[in-house]
């Protein structure tokens, strides 16, 4: 779609014309998976698939909210002083008003909104954490509320924890809303110290290879594994004062092995440690252009996912068979929070085409439906774009 039917649909729809546009990215995690919520260090890139809004602003206190992605819900109308619940995408616009009525302010006119996402919800890359930041950066701008960038991925995560129901970690609003152009993120989620590096890959380039097997984060096994995380925690601080399992050290856990009555707890435990040293490791190898051990560190990643922590699933698994199968692939992993969604893959950019078609085709075969596979484009964060020219979305 074309930026300018966008437009004339906002028209169309309120008959207003709007005085703002913008996009925030979607999120692809190189490495770190499931570890956020564990104090970990995770490898986020921000990616040009992310979510478009156009704004205008109103006479009254309504909220007019259309999403293209959710057409058959029309508009959805809501009073900014009251407002109740709906169980659909517009909980995360009155998500974000709750959170910031909760700081103390008030929003004292209304507006009209069309969204349009250009990453499928429920694929593993975030967008919802997508629309959370868009959200937060359209109220900033539009009115003039001094909030910074770090905040907002705060208060994204807030949606999530006290709107949505969903207890997940840093990750996905942090990059979200922090990115750089052309920059992979290494993220402590224990303290939110943070430091880019440029993401240089050379011949190679990264596919998203998405199995377009939805996930529900809420309803999957996502806060399961939380509590799961919970318990290992509780078993390790009976020996070892840690903060959590991230700062475990490996030969620790596996001193105390025997302390897990319970080998799935073990495991998990075992999973959150590993991804701790591979996300150091990889981080080094970016910096040595070492592409080669950073494939490798992302098959081990996946192995621990499908295994230890049991969140792949056989659409991933498949993805990520298809992708090693293929000359000059380094490696590939699941990324996200799994259950469905994405995966990566590593490939020299001579080959990409032949393999796009060739893990399509064995994916076909083995899982009997579509997926669809793509070159990854490296963004940075939030844009103001210009309502003037005409972009491709
Ligand atoms: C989801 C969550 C993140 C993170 C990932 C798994 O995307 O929102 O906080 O836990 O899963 O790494």
């Amino acid at each position: 779609m074309q930026s300018f039917e966008l437009i004339a649909l906002h028209k169309s729809l309120y008959y207003n014309d709007p005085s703002l546009f913008l996009f925030t990215p979607g999120r692809v995690n190189l490495i770190g998976e499931h570890i956020d919520y564990n104090g970990g260090l995770v490898l986020p890139f921000a990616i040009t698939k992310g979510t478009y809004l156009l704004v205008s602003k109103r006479n009254d206190k309504i909220i007019n909210c259309y999403s293209k992605n959710f057409d058959n819900l029309g508009i959805i109308s809501f009073n900014i002083d009251s407002y109740e619940k709906g169980s659909n995408w517009a909980d995360f616009v009155k998500g974000a008003i709750y959170e910031l009525n909760k700081l103390g302010y008030k929003l004292p006119f209304g507006l009209d909104l069309t969204f349009l996402g250009t990453i499928p919800t429920s694929s593993g890359l975030s967008s919802s954490a997508s629309l959370e930041v868009l959200i937060f950066n359209c109220f900033k701008q539009i009115y003039n509320i001094d909030i910074s960038d770090e905040k907002i991925a705060l208060l994204s995560q807030a949606i999530e924890h006290d709107y949505i129901g969903v207890n997940c970690g840093i990750m996905d609003q942090f990059i979200i809303s922090c990115a750089k152009d052309n920059s992979v993120m290494l993220l402590n989620c224990a303290n939110l110290e943070h430091s880019y590096s440029k993401f240089e890959l050379g011949d190679y380039r990264i596919l998203i290879m998405n199995s377009c097997k939805k996930r529900d984060l809420a309803s999957s096994k996502y806060n399961e594994r939380l509590n799961e995380c919970k318990w290992a925690l509780e078993i390790v601080n009976k020996y070892y004062k840690v903060n959590d399992l991230c700062s475990l050290k490996f030969t620790d856990l596996i001193h105390i092995k025997d302390k897990f009555e319970d080998d799935v707890i073990f495991r998990r435990a075992l999973h959150c440690v590993s991804e701790m040293a591979r996300v150091k490791d990889c981080y080094d190898a970016l910096q040595n252009n070492d592409l080669e051990l950073v494939g490798k560190l992302l098959n081990q990643s996946h192995e621990s996912l499908k295994n230890n922590y049991e969140v792949s699933c056989i659409e991933l698994d498949t993805l990520v068979e298809a992708a090693l199968s293929q000359p000059d692939c380094l490696g590939a992993r699941m990324t996200g929070a799994g259950f469905g969604g994405c995966a990566i893959a590593i490939i020299n950019k001579d080959r990409v085409n032949d393999a796009i078609k060739d893990i399509k085709n064995k994916y076909l075969e083995v899982i009997g439906h579509e997926c669809e596979v793509y070159v990854a484009r490296v963004a940075g964060n939030t844009r103001i774009l210009n309502l003037g020219e005409d972009y491709e979305l």
